[in-house]
């Protein structure tokens, strides 16, 4: 164990019910880890075949739902959706996330013509800041979009399997939400790495 790493052994045996809005490319890597971490993923997309073939290939704990009973149901729920559909999420599930503990993995990327192309957040915000202004009085805590999906499925294996464990960074301000989210970097495979609160954080790419 890293000497950064400041949760105890106890606390990452504990078991969770993570939620998914969202199992996409990072979405379904992230639950592929927290499921192989030992935590009970809850899964939920637009179109239910995404989860529900997911939840088909994790077996064991994991379960496809509706989103609004993933919600319910979760202790965290991750929001692994594209950037600018923050907003169609708020106006969906925003009553019922309010008070919710939310990961937020999104980066200001979209695509255009297939290629990638970088969003202005307005009003000088960072991203975590523009999504929580979005969502409403959620507790949210950036973390987990640092690298491309395929790259958080093998970091986070490798990690698991008790070999080189990479750096996770996580930003909050909300110490009690970044704590129950701790673990969960830890069982994925990583090593949580404090960046201070959303105003600190950075996207994909950045330094
Ligand atoms: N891909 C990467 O390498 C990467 C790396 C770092 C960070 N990220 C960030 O992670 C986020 C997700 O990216 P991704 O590449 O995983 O996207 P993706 O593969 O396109 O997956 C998007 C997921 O969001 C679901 N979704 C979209 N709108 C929804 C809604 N209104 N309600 C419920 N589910 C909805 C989709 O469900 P349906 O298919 O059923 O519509 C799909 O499961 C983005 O913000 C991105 O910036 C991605």
């Amino acid at each position: 164990m890293s000497d950064r790493d400041p949760v105890s052994p106890e606390t990452r045996r504990q078991r969770m019910k993570v939620g998914f809005i969202g199992t996409g490319r990072i979405g379904g890597n992230l639950a592929r880890l927290l499921a192989a971490g030992g935590h009970e993923v809850l899964l939920s997309a637009t179109n239910p075949a995404g989860p529900q073939q997911l939840a088909d290939e994790l077996g064991g704990s994991a379960r496809a739902m509706p989103t609004l009973d993933a919600i319910a149901a979760a202790e965290v729920m991750v929001i692994a959706v594209w950037w600018e559909a923050f907003g169609e999420i708020a106006q969906q599930y925003g009553t019922a996330l309010q008070g919710r503990i939310i990961i937020d993995p999104s980066n200001p990327i979209t695509e255009q013509n297939g290629e990638v192309v970088a969003l202005t957040i307005p009003d000088g915000l960072t991203s975590p800041q523009y999504q929580l202004r979005r969502l409403g009085s959620v507790r949210s805590v950036r973390t987990f979009g640092d690298r491309v999906a395929d790259a958080l499925l093998t970091d986070g294996q490798r990690g698991q399997r008790d070999g080189q464990r990479t750096d996770m960074r996580y930003w909050s301000d909300d110490p009690e939400a970044a704590a129950l989210v701790i673990p969960l970097i830890r069982d994925a495979g990583f090593i949580p790495v404090d960046g201070g609160g959303l105003a600190e954080s950075k996207n994909a790419g950045d330094a």
